[in-house]
């Protein structure tokens, strides 16, 4: 019987309003919102947070599509997220939308004093024009012996995620800005909780396996830089961008200082001046820093919490660490498709059996 009462539930509940909470509204939080109100429009979306745009990691970051390897998570996860986040982003940059969201197209070079174990990486065929560097393209960087060239997506983060708010609201979509001290606060106001709280999950739900890694960067006036250079095994880059180029940067592992230190910005100026000669002497228009909300593995994961009989439907999507531009689209869409697994346990069915 109560088998059968769980599967009309399905049909019942499938065209019926579900409250879903989404914690969280920087760049994953925003995007995962945003994909449930395109996509399961019979749902009532309310994004919580803390922090919103200008105030998230994602406002530090470059955004540019390059993928960061997450070494626990499965390569053809890795690179179907990428996929889907660059067909839906290129689609952005090739539409009248492209101004206003931020995204554009930026072609460069990715350069290496060693040849990399993986000369053409999972990600080369999905990026344009993917191949490596000729050696007059090296001439211009003495000191490295490998490179590969390729032109890729960059979301101006400034815009982009405004851009995404915007369009949730649109989609009647919710923001209340406020910390979530304990989940179960939700419980009875919310069917279903997305939890998208970045380095947040560690507070709010005990994971100690996400952790910072500090990255300062600078933003320079250089309107003469069109490429972007990137020396991956020195964590330095050079991205040029609407409010200025980004020079970068800095990996410091369990680092939780959001000040700016200015002997950092002095060696980040330094390194990429060793890149790119033209920026000697640069003006600098501001100094950022970001915390990369890391992990071994992107945690996309659902957990029903059970407290007294009650039931709290969870949704895990964090730990995004230095790439989450990279593949937000795709991992707003994973944890969609286990928000519509979901539905059939909206009722307390599934802790009272269990107990
Ligand atoms: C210097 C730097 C450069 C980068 N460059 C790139 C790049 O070029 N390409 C790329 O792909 N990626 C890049 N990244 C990585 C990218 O920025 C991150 O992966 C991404 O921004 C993470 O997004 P998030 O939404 O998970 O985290 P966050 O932006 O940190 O969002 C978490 C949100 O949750 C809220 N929150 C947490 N706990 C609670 C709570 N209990 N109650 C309410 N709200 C809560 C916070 O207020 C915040 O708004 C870079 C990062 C840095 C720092
Ligand atoms: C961002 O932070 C600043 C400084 O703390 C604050 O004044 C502003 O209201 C914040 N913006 C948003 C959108 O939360
Ligand atoms: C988010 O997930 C983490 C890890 O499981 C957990 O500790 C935290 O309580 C969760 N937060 C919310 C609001 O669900």
């Amino acid at each position: 019987m109560g088998h059968h009462s769980a599967k009309s539930d399905l049909i019942g509940r499938s065209t019926q309003n579900m409250r879903v909470a989404v914690i969280g509204g920087g760049l994953v939080g925003l995007s995962t919102a945003l994909y449930i109100t395109e996509s399961l429009p019979q749902c009532t979306v309310t994004v919580i947070s803390e922090k919103f745009s200008p105030n998230t990691t994602g406002d530090v970051a470059a955004g540019s599509l390059i993928p960061h390897t997450y070494p626990d998570t499965p390569l053809h996860h890795q690179k179907d997220w990428f996929k889907e986040t660059f067909d839906y982003l290129f689609k952005i940059a090739n539409s009248p939308e492209a101004a206003v969201a931020g995204v554009s197209l930026i072609s460069g070079w990715q350069v290496f004093k060693m040849p990399p174990k993986d000369a053409f990486p999972f990600w080369g065929s999905v990026v344009l024009g993917f191949r490596l560097m000729t050696e007059a393209e090296l001439a211009k960087f003495p000191s490295y012996t490998f490179g590969q060239a390729f032109t890729t997506l960059k979301c101006q983060s400034s815009l982009y995620l405004p851009w995404m708010e915007k369009r949730f609201k649109m989609n009647g979509g919710h923001i209340e800005t406020r910390k979530v001290h304990d989940i179960w606060e939700l419980h009875g106001s919310y069917d279903v909780v997305m939890n998208c709280t970045g380095l947040g999950a560690r507070d709010l739900i005990g994971d100690m396996t996400v952790f910072p890694v500090r990255g300062q960067v600078l933003e320079v006036h250089a309107p003469w830089l069109k490429h972007f250079i990137r020396d991956v095994d020195g964590s330095t880059y050079i991205y040029p961008g609407q409010d200025g180029v980004t020079l970068g940067g800095t990996r410091e592992v369990d680092d939780w200082s959001l000040l700016p230190v200015a002997q950092t910005s002095k060696e980040i100026i330094h390194r990429c001046s060793n890149l790119e000669p033209s920026l000697h002497g640069v003006a600098v228009i501001k100094e950022k820093v970001g915390l990369r909300p890391t992990r071994a593995a992107v945690r996309i994961e659902q957990e029903i919490l059970c407290k007294n009989k009650q039931q709290l439907p969870t949704i895990h999507n964090y730990g995004h660490g230095g790439g989450g531009f990279s593949v937000h689209r795709g991992t707003a869409k994973a944890a969609t498709e286990l928000l519509v697994k979901l539905i059939p346990f909206k009722t307390d069915f599934y802790c009272k059996s269990k107990l």
